[in-house]
């Protein structure tokens, strides 16, 4: 990209006509215009632009104690039959529109037994976006598969279809999209690519509570969607997971492998056990806590999306500040996180840390996203291990660490700036305050290296 720099005064030029009134209407316009001590950034002994705390998470609703009360006096703590576990499934699957749910122990116990139930085997491949918590790595490589990364499009944050068939092989048996900060992927893309290739498709939606796409949630638009409740999720209860599914045979058998392996519907009887499994059951209490955290889940959301696009209309201006884009087809994020991308040809080749350092002490807590985790450690240790050297030939092993250059990941993982969620819980000015901080570094930029 060409390099360029602005001044006060080329920013308003080179800005929309729409533009500069917005920013003659920002609050921070007293930054704008304000004299030199007075925009001072924070990190060089100025004032930050903001001291007060940000919405805290999780909240506890105080009339759920009552019920919790009752589960734990009542001794009956496993999920057994049913209980508040089948209660919360019924509410799940109705809120996000499925025709069934099961809860599960975590994320990645979902995200196991959708493999596992839909044929995923040792031996196989699994074509995954490197984009995403560490998480969905590693339930392909515990299902003894192959992690095929797909590059990422930076301008998504996800998956970039156009780089999938490409990695398709005969040992490829299902693609897991990511919809990572409940930004959704390009789902039409993907299942359409799938049923070409006879593979099946298990969403990680494990940080996209009621995100859309075409104005359906996602996690109910492949074979089987998985979603995270732990205890930073927008549902939380700690640890707690959940599969969504509309076919009930593969659902039946979701729920026998998850307990143990024992008969549940179509999956019949003739010994006690007549299928693997392995518990992966969740607990009365997490979907007591559950059914209590769900009752803010929807209104949480519209302020998280409200705030969202907000904040994208006050940043998208400033040089150098690139927002999330999109996926054609996505309707609604989740914002996980509310990410976007830095420049730093627009703010004097400042690193992306020195940037952070300098937001953060303005009163703004940020993080730098997913690093390019492709290439960490746990993968080089499966790859080595005795189990995949007898797995996979020589000749393939070779070839996925020549395939292994992710450009759009790594540009990603360099430029990626996130805000927690939490953060949109709050107010306009609260979004103004971020605004606000980051223009005040682009102004300062000449004084941050
Ligand atoms: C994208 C993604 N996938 C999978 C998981 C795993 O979920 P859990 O931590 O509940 O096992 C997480 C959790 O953070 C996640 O963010």
């Amino acid at each position: 990209m060409e390099k360029r720099t602005f001044t006060r005064r080329q920013v308003l030029v080179t800005t929309s006509v729409g533009a500069i009134a917005t920013i003659a209407n920002w609050p921070f316009k007293s930054i704008f215009f304000a004299g030199k001590d007075d925009s001072k950034l924070a990190i060089h002994g100025g004032k930050p632009v903001r001291t007060e705390s940000w919405p805290k998470w999780p909240v506890w609703d105080r009339s759920a104690e009552g019920d919790m009360i009752e589960m734990l006096r009542s001794g009956k703590w496993w999920r057994g039959g049913g209980g508040h576990v089948a209660e919360f499934e019924k509410q799940y699957a109705e809120l996000m529109g499925a025709k069934r749910c099961l809860a599960t122990a975590s994320g990645t116990t979902a995200l196991l037994i959708a493999m596992h139930v839909l044929g995923v085997d040792a031996g196989d491949e699994v074509l995954v976006s490197p984009y995403t918590f560490i998480a969905s790595y590693n339930a392909i490589l515990l299902s003894k598969a192959l992690p095929v990364f797909v590059d990422t499009d930076p301008e998504t944050f996800t998956i970039d279809p156009n780089k999938i068939e490409e990695r398709i092989n005969d040992r490829t048996t299902a693609i897991l999209p990511v919809h990572i900060y409940g930004l959704p992927v390009n789902m039409d893309r993907v299942n359409a690519i799938a049923r070409k290739h006879n593979l099946k498709v298990i969403e990680d939606a494990c940080q996209a509570w009621l995100a859309e796409y075409q104005n359906k949630k996602v996690g109910t638009l492949g074979d089987l969607g998985c979603f995270s409740f732990q205890n930073s999720k927008h549902l939380p209860t700690g640890e707690g997971g959940a599969l969504l599914g509309d076919d009930d045979e593969i659902m039946d058998r979701c729920h026998a492998f998850h307990n143990c392996g024992r008969p549940y519907g179509s999956v019949k009887a003739p010994t006690p056990y007549p299928t693997r499994g392995s518990n992966r059951r969740m607990q009365q209490f997490q979907a007591v806590m559950l059914m209590s955290q769900m009752k803010r889940i929807k209104k949480d959301a519209d302020v998280r999306l409200e705030n969202a696009l907000y904040l994208t209309s006050r940043i998208k201006e400033i040089p150098g500040i690139i927002p999330y884009q999109l996926a054609d087809g996505a309707t609604r994020s989740a914002y996980h996180y509310y990410p976007f991308r830095y420049k730093k040809e627009y703010f004097n080749d400042a690193p992306r840390k020195k940037f952070l350092v300098a937001l953060r002490a303005e009163g703004i807590p940020c993080w730098s996203g997913y690093g390019p985790q492709n290439k960490y450690g746990l993968i080089q240790e499966a790859l080595n291990s005795r189990g995949y050297k007898r797995l996979f030939s020589e000749e393939r092993l070779r070839r996925f660490h020549e395939e292994n250059h992710l450009p759009g990941n790594d540009q990603l993982c360099q430029e990626a700036i996130c805000f927690e969620q939490n953060m949109l819980l709050g107010k306009k000015s609260d979004m103004d305050d971020i605004a606000t901080a980051i223009l005040k570094i682009y102004e300062n930029r000449d004084k941050l290296v």
